[in-house]
């Protein structure tokens, strides 16, 4: 099977699985696992902040963000198609007891102006705006690189109003990746950051969150609180740190494979790419075929190809570090056979 489906499908390499073998373990909880410690201090210190956490999943890592940001009844600002607000079953709501407010970006991007809008006033009769998340890569906008100029007009302005702003990196190395510039410079215009170890930097599990050291204690109470205190974690965290060392030079292929699939896509006249592919992911139109997303899927799958659906009419496809150029080639065939 070629799994085009997401970047999560990585599993671990050779080398994550020795360094799990080897890892030095403590009990995390008790803050003593060395492992841990030095998976933390290596993401704080590429991120450019006081203080890291590991958390197990990318979902958990924005809930903690929120719920550490957050009071309930405030309101959170973020993008409509945020992975927050559409993919994490409405969790901010359920556990921060914050609402959201979404706005319309552009490929991913919040335009100021329009933020600045949604920025609450001191009114009795308001929430107040708790925080502002933004995503970047931006997923649903098809892996668009949210421009930096764009993320430092946000984090001013969030400045100037003393609200903090949360950023969803999960694929914040392919971003930095696209733009030639180190998640530094990225994460610079932000209070706190996500990132994912477990997508395209091909770690079987976990995430981190960064940010100044008194949030980062506050995070791991909440993380504590959700039941996602670890004990001899180094195991889980020791392929981390050769995702952060090792994996992130390398995602410039991923995305170099999803230019070529996307322009050998351009010549299916009844298929239509419809993102401008920045990174690892391309979605496609597949209406002209004639056949529905469902069985679009099914007729790849039959082929030995998996994508996922993207909306009505849409599928995505994923690049990664189990993807190579000839199999990008024999996708190609497959689609030209089916659709061309
Ligand atoms: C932008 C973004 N944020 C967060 C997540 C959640 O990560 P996880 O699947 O580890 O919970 C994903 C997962 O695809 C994502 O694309």
């Amino acid at each position: 099977m070629i799994d085009l489906r997401s970047d999560t499908v990585t599993k671990p390499t050779e080398e994550m699985r020795r360094a799990m073998y080897e890892a030095e373990v403590g009990d995390d909880v008790y803050v003593e696992d060395p492992t841990i410690a030095k998976l933390e201090e290596l993401a704080a210190s590429q991120l450019g902040k006081e203080a890291a956490l590991f958390v197990t999943s990318g979902t958990q890592g924005n809930q903690i963000a929120v719920l550490t940001h957050c009071q309930p009844g405030n309101e959170v600002l973020l993008e409509e198609d945020a992975h927050i607000f559409y993919y994490e079953g409405g969790a901010i709501s359920a556990f921060a007891g914050v609402q959201t407010r979404t706005i319309k970006g552009q490929r991913g991007a919040i335009s100021p102006s329009d933020l600045k809008n949604a920025i609450r006033g001191d009114d009795v009769h308001f929430p107040e705006t708790g925080l502002i998340c933004i995503e970047n890569t931006h997923n649903r906008a098809g892996g668009a690189v949210v421009p930096i100029d764009n993320m430092k007009e946000i984090y001013e302005l969030a400045l100037e109003h003393n609200i903090p702003v949360h950023l969803d990196g999960a694929r914040l190395y392919n971003a930095a990746t696209s733009l030639g510039i180190t998640v530094n410079q990225l994460a610079q215009y932000t209070t706190t950051v996500q990132i994912c170890l477990s997508k395209g930097l091909g770690a079987p599990v976990g995430s981190i969150i960064a940010g100044d050291k008194e949030f980062i204690e506050r995070a791991r109470k909440w993380r504590k609180r959700l039941g996602g205190g670890l004990r001899q974690a180094g195991v889980i965290a020791a392929p981390g740190i050769i995702a952060l060392t090792r994996m992130a030079d390398r995602l410039h292929e991923d995305h170099e494979h999803a230019k070529q699939l996307a322009e050998g896509i351009s010549s299916i006249p009844a298929l239509k790419v419809v993102n401008q592919v920045d990174t690892n992911i391309v979605v496609v139109n597949v209406r002209s075929s004639g056949f529905s997303t469902e069985e679009v899927l099914s007729k790849l799958k039959d082929e030995g190809v998996l994508a996922v659906g993207f909306g009505a009419e849409t599928i995505r496809l994923t690049t990664h570090h189990h993807i190579t150029k000839s199999e990008i080639d024999r996708v190609l065939t497959i689609l030209n056979k089916q659709f061309g």
